[in-house]
């Protein structure tokens, strides 16, 4: 049976944190695809929402800008680094322990797809942010291939299962309503790098909960919806996600 993400998260950190752990680098294109558009002066405030293990600190740059991770579960928040310029939370998505107008950037990668009622989390963002903020969502498109990948092959394969509520029209509603202006609204296909096969299955099974399927058919699965290439002794898994980039308006 289909349980709630958090309570997923709270089992499934541990795993997903060993694959993070494992190839750090691996998923490099997609912290960049948000982070190569924004300009993280010195003292800038950026809020990474949700931020699983606080994975974004291996791609900022600047050790000068403070980084705020806001995390729902206890796994995911006990592996978040702690330090001067990098705050940890665990709270509520809609509920976030920081001041108005405050944020710079608001980012937020691959985890929006679970939460079911988004519009009350897009008005906090909102509320936190400065004037001139942005508010950057890289997520899975409804329809897409990696949808399918998601809610068929993984919740299959699965015993938790996975059930995204994914980039949509309604989706856009709702950050439309919070307040934003959406100037960038695109698909972006890029790939996840890995030394050899046996790397790219590993990860994928330990990212993603894969626990009812051999390698073989892990393999299988990923070929069938994603596809990869052998290059230059690495391995490029295709992935995409839509990226929106919004405007306090
Ligand atoms: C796929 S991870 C993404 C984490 C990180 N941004 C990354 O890219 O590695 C999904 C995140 O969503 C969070 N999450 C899952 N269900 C949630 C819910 N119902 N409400 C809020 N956050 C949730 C998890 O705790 C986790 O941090």
């Amino acid at each position: 049976m289909f349980q709630d993400y958090q309570d997923i998260f709270n089992k499934r950190g541990d795993s997903y944190h060993l694959a993070m752990q494992e190839e750090p680098l691996a998923r490099v294109n997609e912290f960049k695809l948000v982070l190569d558009r924004i300009q993280l002066n010195d003292g800038d405030v950026l809020c990474d929402i949700p931020s699983g293990g606080g994975y974004i600190r291996n791609f900022i740059d600047n050790d000068k800008a403070n980084v705020i991770a806001i995390e729902t579960s206890d796994a995911f928040f006990n592996f978040c680094e702690d330090s001067e310029t990098f705050k940890r939370h665990l709270c509520e998505l809609t509920a976030l322990p920081i001041e108005h107008e405050t944020v710079d950037y608001a980012v937020s990668i691959a985890g929006i797809h679970h939460v079911e009622d988004k519009h009350p989390v897009f008005c906090e963002i909102y509320r936190t942010l400065k004037s001139k903020g942005q508010f950057l969502l890289a997520d899975v498109h409804e329809g897409s291939c990696i949808d399918d990948f998601l809610d068929s092959f993984v919740h299959e394969n699965s015993s938790m299962g996975h059930e995204g509520m994914f980039v949509n029209d309604d989706l856009r509603a709702d950050i439309v309503k919070a307040g934003f202006e959406i100037v960038h609204d695109q698909a972006h296909k890029y790939t996840w790098h890995f030394d050899n096969v046996d790397d790219m299955v590993r990860y994928c099974s330990l990212l993603f909960g894969i626990d009812k399927a051999t390698p073989e058919q892990v393999l299988a699965g990923i070929e069938k919806h994603l596809g990869f290439e052998k290059r230059d002794d690495k391995v490029f898994m295709n992935w995409q996600l839509s990226l929106l980039v919004c405007d306090k308006k």
